[in-house]
């Protein structure tokens, strides 16, 4: 018998109220409500408070997960977190939040994957799954990203939010993940990274968020439609039968660019871009909890989660919800 790994529940948790592009201006950014929608489609974003984690984030997330799917977090046998601002270097942001969930035992790790640490996360979730050593997941995306960012840099701090996803993954006989697809090149480091660190009070080079974003939209462009087209060939079907295509929220125009590209509808696309900002990791799970809470994602539709980000990174994963 074939073991399939299917969502059985999904929560999210934003911090916070929305920080509106004119809020930005007040607290001193030289910027603009229009310059910011215009080029990215942002109007607001949620940021964590001064004392609040990425681990605290993704217990709010897994807790309301965990509920709709109806387990318990003693029942997980694994825990994966997909982020790039975990509270320590170490223990991984799993294990401080199996032991805020009170589970004892399961495998517990985070993946390290920026932006595409989500699909990432939920792909090697998936094979651990179907190899039939586990059988319950919960895999969140997380992210404080308001940490690394320099808010003397008007040309990144605009475009970044907080905040984090998940969802409890379990075995079954019916699919569930139908394929999966993941990518990195290590050669474009330079485009994107935070190449410094602060640990224990101390700074170690530049810890603050990097970016040349016009190299960055077109790399992002170019590996979400390669990878969607893949993705969906992988599984045998054509994207032109996807009921969803859930994107990273990094920009609406990378994400319109992508969605034409595939031939898609913009009714198809799920957009949160534009209240959210981009939450790396966070960014596909807080979309994915959204359309499926307002009652878009149905049961039995078929969804393409895509990520993309530092390293330079990539990939999707299909399911059939
Ligand atoms: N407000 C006002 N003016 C600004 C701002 C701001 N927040 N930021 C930059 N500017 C100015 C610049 O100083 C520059 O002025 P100048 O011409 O006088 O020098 C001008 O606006 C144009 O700057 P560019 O950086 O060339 O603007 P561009 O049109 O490329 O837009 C942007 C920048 C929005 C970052 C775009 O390149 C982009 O969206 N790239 C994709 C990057 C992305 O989404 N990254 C997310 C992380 S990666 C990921 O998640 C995959």
């Amino acid at each position: 018998m074939t073991i399939y790994s299917r969502l059985s529940g999904v929560g999210s948790y934003l911090p916070g109220n929305p920080v509106s592009n004119d809020d930005l201006v007040t607290r001193g950014i030289e910027t603009s409500d229009e310059w910011i929608t215009t080029r990215t489609g942002i109007r607001s974003r949620y940021l964590a408070d001064a004392g609040q984690t990425s681990s605290q984030m993704a217990v709010e997330a897994a807790r309301r997960a965990l509920e709709m799917a109806g387990v318990e977090a003693a029942e997980l046998d694994l825990i994966i977190v997909a982020t790039s601002t975990p509270d320590y270097i170490f223990p991984s942001t799993a294990c401080l939040v199996q032991g805020a969930l009170g589970n004892k035992g399961a495998t517990a790790f985070d993946v390290q994957a920026v932006c595409s640490g989500f699909v990432y996360a939920l792909t090697t979730a998936d094979k651990f799954i179907r190899s039939g050593s586990h059988k319950k997941a919960l895999v969140i995306g997380a992210e404080t990203f308001s940490r690394i960012l320099d808010w003397q840099d008007r040309g990144t701090c605009v475009l970044f939010g907080d905040g984090a996803g998940a969802v409890v993954l379990e075995a079954s006989e019916k699919p569930g993940i139908l394929a999966t697809a993941l990518h990195a090149d290590g050669s474009h480091v330079g485009i994107l990274s935070v190449p410094g660190q602060v640990a224990g009070g101390q700074v170690t080079g530049d810890p603050f968020l990097r970016m040349e974003g016009q190299a960055v939209f077109k790399m992002a462009v170019r590996v979400l439609a390669d990878v969607a087209e893949e993705c969906c060939s992988n599984a045998g079907m054509s994207s032109s039968e996807l009921d969803w295509l859930i994107p990273h929220q990094a920009n609406i125009r990378i994400i319109e660019a992508t969605g034409k590209k595939m031939g898609l509808p913009k009714e198809k696309v799920v957009v949160t871009v534009d209240r959210h900002g981009n939450t790396s990791a966070a960014s596909v799970p807080l979309a994915l909890d959204e359309a499926v809470r307002d009652g878009r994602i149905q049961r039995g539709q078929r969804v393409l989660l895509e990520g993309v980000g530092g390293g330079f990174t990539w990939g999707a994963v299909l399911f059939e919800f």
